[in-house]
């Protein structure tokens, strides 16, 4: 039996948890998140800032893990730290707190995709999680649907022409003067808001049937633009702000859930796992959940460990552990990490296999 410490500090977000490793289990024994504010009257996060926040709070974040877990630094068997990708800076915080942490006590070391995390984050809450499913990762740095046949073995089917859906609903926040992050305040408007008095497009969503290279692309720059005009066009946003946030809402969850009902579809899988910051989005789920009735079941992990946080990473590191691919001390930070053992874009015709 293992303990192992999980750092994650790509974002806004320190965290640190512990995870108890057994050889055939991975269960979760604590997990703090500390939310950085600084960035909320910025409205996004500011990497200089970020860096910093990470820095001064770490140490304290990483104590109250081992505390609520009833451990001490001691007990600590194997290190797990987000590498990339992500803010280079932020990054290099826990990075380098990982690797001084590894070498001090001479313990294994992991160096975990960012994105793996958030594709592991499920199977803390639901042991029967497992591939093949099909993913939708949704954040405010990623759109991404994937074929996961085992884990480790990642086939990227699309990804997004421009903003990333997250990034979608902050700048939509933004147009409706909700603050940063937009997500949440969305959904809560929508939920009040009457969804016919705005038609807005969905973009890319009638290819989601037609093998090609944009069947499962995605794209929510024309879509932003769509809701910042009918801004402009309103003469009482006060009015208007719930209807156009239920608007935008529907008009995104729409092309998500099309083109992910449509990718379990043509792969035939019993499981569509949705994951991401986006993911937290209740509309989302039930929307999915509606669409894929009787064809397959939907998998969320809870808000908690949707949004950027060190269970996932604890989780995901634990995989790579057990399969000896651990990182050395020279581990670096990189921003634009690939996803290990992703295949990457669609060939020109049809899902390849
Ligand atoms: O995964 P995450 O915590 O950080 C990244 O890795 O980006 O995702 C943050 C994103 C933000 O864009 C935020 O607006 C969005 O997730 N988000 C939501 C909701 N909660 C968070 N979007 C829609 N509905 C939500 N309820
Ligand atoms: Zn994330």
């Amino acid at each position: 039996m293992t303990h192992l410490l999980a750092i994650e500090t790509s974002c806004d977000e320190t965290s640190a948890a512990i995870l108890t490793l057994d050889p055939a289990r991975t269960t979760l024994r604590s997990c703090t998140i500390l939310s950085q504010d600084v960035h909320q009257v910025f409205g996004g996060v500011v990497p200089e800032l970020a860096s910093r926040a990470h820095l001064t709070t770490l140490g304290a974040v990483v104590d109250q893990a081992l505390a609520e877990a009833g451990l001490a630094m001691e007990d600590v068997g194997a290190i797990a730290v987000t590498a990339g990708p992500g803010l280079v800076g932020a990054l290099l915080v826990g990075v380098m707190y990982g690797k001084t942490l590894a070498f001090a006590r001479r313990l294994p070391l992991v160096g975990v995709h960012h994105l793996e995390g958030h594709l592991f984050a499920p199977t803390l809450e639901h042991p029967d999680f497992a591939p093949p499913f099909a993913a939708l990762l949704v954040s405010g740095g990623h759109t991404m649907l994937l074929d996961v046949p085992a884990w480790g073995d990642y086939r990227l089917l699309g990804t997004t022409r421009d903003d990333a859906a997250g990034e979608a609903f902050d700048k939509v926040g933004t147009l409706l003067g909700l603050g940063y992050p937009g997500g949440p305040a969305i959904e809560r408007l929508a939920a009040t808001g009457r969804p016919a008095r705005f038609k807005f497009p969905r973009p890319m969503l009638a290819l989601a049937e037609t093998p090609g290279p944009d069947q499962f692309a995605f794209s929510f720059s024309g879509l932003k633009t769509a809701v910042l005009r009918a801004v402009q066009a309103s003469d009482d946003l006060e009015r208007d702000r719930a209807d156009l946030a239920r608007a935008f809402q529907d008009a995104a969850l729409d092309v998500l859930v099309g083109k992910a009902a449509a990718a379990v579809d043509q792969l035939g899988y019993p499981t569509l796992m949705l994951g991401g910051g986006v993911a937290c989005n209740r509309a989302l789920a039930e929307a999915a959940r509606t669409r894929l009735a009787g064809r397959a079941r939907v998998v969320v992990a809870s808000s908690r460990l949707n949004t950027d946080n060190a269970a996932m990473i604890g989780a995901a590191g634990a995989f790579r552990l057990r399969r000896g691919d651990l990182s050395g001390l020279d581990l670096e930070p990189r921003a634009d990490l690939i996803l290990p053992g992703l295949i990457p874009v669609p060939e020109p015709q049809g899902i390849p296999r």
